[in-house]
């Protein structure tokens, strides 16, 4: 061993394993904040109708009320949310919102929904909305 640095090969291998977790940390991040931002979205503009059911809509969490319609596709979803479809106002009557912030909270949405398999009963249902 002539260095500690070692031989040239070894130093780029060690160049590109840092520029791998460079790379996996900021995806992580990323993530990390499309939640937050679907979330602050979901929070600001559809919760009004969303948390309580107003003119039928999906209420957030209701996994049963949300299958059929993630089953339509995230697309769908998307085309809806930005463009309205029935008692859905386009981008949830927030035309501030921009198509970006629109998908982060149907994402948000969508996570909440199908994290749970198993039918809630209502006073479950009462629960998770109260909780957040
Ligand atoms: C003024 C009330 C209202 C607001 C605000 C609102 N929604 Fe909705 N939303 C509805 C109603 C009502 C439906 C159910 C429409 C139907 O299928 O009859 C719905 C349905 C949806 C659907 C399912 C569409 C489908 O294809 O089944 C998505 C996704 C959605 N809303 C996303 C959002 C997002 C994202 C926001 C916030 C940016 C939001 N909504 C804000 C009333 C609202």
């Amino acid at each position: 061993m002539k260095s500690s640095w070692g031989t040239p090969g070894m130093r780029s291998t060690i160049l590109i394993q840092a520029l791998v977790v460079t790379s996996v940390l900021a995806v992580s991040t990323l993530t990390a904040q499309a939640g937050r931002e679907g979330k602050g979205v979901y929070k600001r503009t559809c919760v009004y109708c969303h948390q309580t059911g107003v003119s039928g809509a999906p209420l957030f969490g209701d996994s049963a009320a949300w299958q059929p319609r993630i089953a339509q596709g995230r697309e769908v979803l998307y085309r809806h949310a930005l463009g309205g479809f029935k008692g859905m106002p386009a981008k949830g009557a927030n035309p501030k919102l921009t198509d970006a912030e629109v998908r982060l909270a149907v994402d948000y949405m969508v996570q909440n929904a199908s994290g749970q398999s198993v039918p809630q009963t209502s006073a479950q249902r009462m629960r998770v909305q109260s909780d957040r």
